[in-house]
């Protein structure tokens, strides 16, 4: 039977251990590629990077993150098949929006020569608005970044995949460890992704809870 997409948003959980020997098969990853891919984001700034790590060794490489600080972390980031670390750019400088405006050319969005300019145009518009200081534009960034995190949540979800995000991650390690800064980027969280263990994971058989609709949505 096929299910709409809110069956997906309340089946999927916050996995809290994983099967380790159930590896997600390759058109599946592909899949998960494509939803980092094809998120929105603010004025198409796409201002992200993704290291997927599926090798034991990629992933002992993403522990640099939580061994010491966020041990409770450590074993999902082991025993799920593919982990992924989301990084957001700091900074949107001329040759990155060029690199975009280039992109959507490429891929046909330009009609006319007054197309593009009118992008480029609309696109410096709202990052200069978020450029008021170094801080607010990485902020600014950063909230596209966990736009992508959000989508592939519920995507993976939507797959028939069991996922973990997680802040509980030593950013500043994390940078260190993939030369995150001088590349222009920092990490902000980090999702594993896999197959549940069936008898360890506790969370997948508790109830979910949220805040009724009477405190979080007014209909006017
Ligand atoms: C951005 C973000 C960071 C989170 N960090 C962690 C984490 O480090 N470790 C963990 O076990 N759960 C983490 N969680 C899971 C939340 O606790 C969980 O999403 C919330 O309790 C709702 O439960 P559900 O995901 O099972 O629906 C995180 C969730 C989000 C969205």
């Amino acid at each position: 039977m096929e299910h709409d997409i809110t069956y997906y948003a309340k089946k999927r959980h916050t996995t809290k251990a994983y099967d380790a020997d159930k590896k997600i098969p390759a058109e599946t990853v592909e899949k998960l590629k494509e939803l980092l891919r094809f998120s929105p984001s603010s004025v198409n700034s796409q201002p992200w990077h993704f290291i997927m790590a599926s090798s034991p060794e990629g992933k002992e490489r993403v522990t640099a993150g939580t061994d010491e600080k966020y041990p409770f972390n450590s074993p999902s980031i082991r025993n799920a098949s593919h982990v992924v670390v989301f990084a957001s750019r700091l900074h949107a400088d001329d040759a990155f929006l060029n690199q975009l405006l280039e992109q959507e050319d490429k891929d046909g969005r330009y009609p006319t020569p007054e197309n593009k300019e009118q992008t480029k145009g609309g696109r410096a518009f709202f990052v200069g608005l978020n450029q008021t200081t170094p801080e607010a534009e990485a902020n600014w960034l950063a909230k596209q970044t966990y736009l992508n995190l959000g989508q592939f949540l519920l995507g993976a979800a939507a797959l028939g995949l069991d996922a973990t995000p997680m802040e509980g991650v030593d950013t500043e390690a994390l940078d260190k460890e993939f030369g995150l800064r001088e590349k222009g980027f920092a990490s902000l969280a980090v999702v594993t992704v896999g197959y549940h263990d069936t008898e360890i994971d506790y969370n997948a058989s508790l109830p979910k809870s949220r805040l009724p609709y009477s405190e979080i949505l007014s209909e006017i």
